[in-house]
């Protein structure tokens, strides 16, 4: 068992102060409540610190308490409060000291829990919104720190102590360059059809393994980013980094001129390769550049965001945008290799890391097995050798890359009327939980497949329901824009063989599918 302070981070509710107690008591280790030792200090209830000195004197005593704990008593096991994870400086105490488990439930199970707990700090009127809207702005901070997750609901506190035992066993005796250990990285293979193959390195840290991956015969990197990322590299090579602006408007043909000229002027060659340091849009113009500069150089993906990492530096699909619409220009080039640095993910805005998530449910139902028990780097890993084995097979969007569009035919719809107001991600949570609907009245899936699908989604902080202000009738004539649909709409559905392209053909089944996802 791990020799460092263990500490309990999650949402109030999710049984932290229980199971550390009870495991206490299992391993003679003594257990220590964060809340607890700031209440013994101040002398006050935390809800009155709240009311006396506001909630930044709280957070202040909860970080030196948390040091303290560390240094001194390297043996206990920690309840942290629910907001211990809010603090930049405390992720860092708990990552760099401490091993973190994440104990979580739906939100239903919390919130009825808690009823019995009586009134908590930062939970309010309405408790169900709260708690979505806590869930939503933590996520990104529960999921890059925690080293194992216990999912709690219908659990007793003993099944929840053997299990938390049971990963921390894992990750014990998880210490190899392939496996999960906390400063591991492990490595996905994309093998592609005519015997092409490339590493996707998934880790904390995997950033450091970007000169081992460039080719031998690269003088120059181009590393193309954004401001914002707050990502260096280093190459070891003759390196220069072009910044381009942040956000879709950077995919503009236009700005790939302006990078090859740039790349030409300071004399890349075709033995050269561009670095994409970002997230989708950064390695979907970086990868485009990297096709079209003397008719293809080699292009190495840094990807820096969940999205980025789970689905769009994979696969070689880059391109930029039309003003007539998007990804209209584009080209299929496979980068030579792909970084998956999983601690850059930290620094995501919490809507772009929930966004992510989105992407991830829908690996659930792609044979990603219990994602929600798995840690960020195994969820990354899990859900890269998804979409490897599935572009290995269908490099070309032939026929089975198709189903790496499930949950996409709504998502796509509500991004074009609703002009892009709601990330992808977000949209694809919806239409994953519209698509099980869909499936259900054509009798593929039953009523518990559906609310599988509803309590993934809302698990991983999304809401899954059609924002109002929509139009269903002109939603569903979106769907059909782009395939020229004459006798049908070609949805990707769960059904008894799993996840597949099917004909739709009833208008009315689709719009009646609205009602079951509409607020
Ligand atoms: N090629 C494919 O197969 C594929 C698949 C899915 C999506 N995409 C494309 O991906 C794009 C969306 O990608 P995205 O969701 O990653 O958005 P994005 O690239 O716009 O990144 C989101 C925001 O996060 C910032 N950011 C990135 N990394 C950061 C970090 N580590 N810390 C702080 N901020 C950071 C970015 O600067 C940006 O403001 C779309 O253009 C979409 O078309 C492509």
């Amino acid at each position: 068992m791990t020799d460092r302070p263990l500490v309990f981070i999650g949402l109030p509710g999710s049984g932290k102060s229980a199971v550390a107690e009870q495991l206490g008591l299992a391993l003679g280790r003594p257990v220590i409540s964060i809340d607890q030792l700031v209440v013994d200090r101040v002398g006050m209830s935390i809800a009155d610190l709240f009311v006396a000195e506001g909630e930044q004197e709280f957070r202040r005593l909860e970080t030196e308490l948390l040091n303290e704990v560390m240094n001194n008593h390297p043996n206990s096991i920690v309840d942290g409060g629910g907001g211990l994870v809010v603090g930049r400086e405390n992720r860092r105490i708990i990552r760099e000291q401490a091993v973190a488990v994440w104990l979580d439930a739906p939100n239903q199970t919390l919130l009825d829990r808690m009823a019995s707990f009586g009134s908590r700090p930062l939970l309010t009127d309405n408790p169900s919104d709260s708690i979505a809207e806590l869930r939503r702005s933590r996520l990104v901070h529960y999921t890059t720190v925690a080293d194992a997750i216990v999912q709690t609901a219908g659990k007793t506190v003993d099944e929840v102590v053997s299990l938390v035992t049971e990963r921390l066993q894992q990750l014990d005796g998880d210490q190899s360059e392939t496996g999960f250990c906390r400063k591991g990285f492990r490595t996905e293979q994309v093998e592609l059809a005519d015997g092409r193959t490339y590493p996707v390195v998934i880790g904390r840290g995997a950033t450091a393994k970007l000169s081992d991956l460039l080719p031998e015969s690269a003088k120059r990197v181009a590393v193309i980013t954004q401001a914002g990322i707050g990502v260096t590299v280093a190459s070891g090579r003759d390196q220069k980094v072009f910044t381009v602006e942040d956000g879709e408007q950077a995919k503009r043909l236009d700005v790939v001129g302006k990078l090859c000229s740039e790349m030409a002027s300071w004399g890349m060659t075709r033995s050269d390769v561009v670095v994409s340091v970002g997230g989708g849009v950064v390695s979907d113009l970086a990868g485009f550049v990297a096709a079209s500069y003397h008719r293809g150089i080699p292009v190495v993906h840094v990807s820096t965001t969940l999205l980025g990492q789970i689905d769009a530096a994979i696969g070689g699909k880059c391109g930029v945008n039309l003003p007539e619409g998007k990804n209209l220009v584009g080209a299929f080039w496979q980068p030579a290799a792909v970084i998956c640095d999983t601690e850059t993910l930290e620094t995501l805005p919490a809507r772009e890391f929930v966004s992510g998530m989105g992407e991830l449910a829908k690996y659930h139902f792609l044979g990603g097995g219990d994602l929600a028990a798995a840690n960020l780097d195994e969820r990354v890993a899990r859900s890269v050798r998804i979409k490897a084995d599935v572009v290995g097979g269908d490099e070309r969007e032939g026929g089975r890359r198709a189903i790496l569009n499930y949950g996409h035919t709504l998502a796509h719809a509500l991004e074009t009327a609703g002009g892009y107001e709601l990330r992808h991600g977000e949209a694809v949570g919806i239409g994953l939980v519209y698509a099980a609907e869909v499936a259900r009245r054509l009798g593929r899936v039953d009523q518990a497949a559906v609310e599988l699908h509803r309590a993934v989604v809302q698990g991983y902080g999304l809401d899954p329901t059609v924002p109002t202000g929509f139009d269903h009738e002109k939603l569903v004539d979106l769907f059909g824009r782009d395939k020229k649909a004459i006798t049908g709409i070609t949805f990707v559905l769960d059904g008894p063989s799993g996840v597949e392209p099917v004909l739709v053909e009833d208008r009315q089944l689709l719009l009646d599918a609205f009602e079951a996802v509409s607020a």
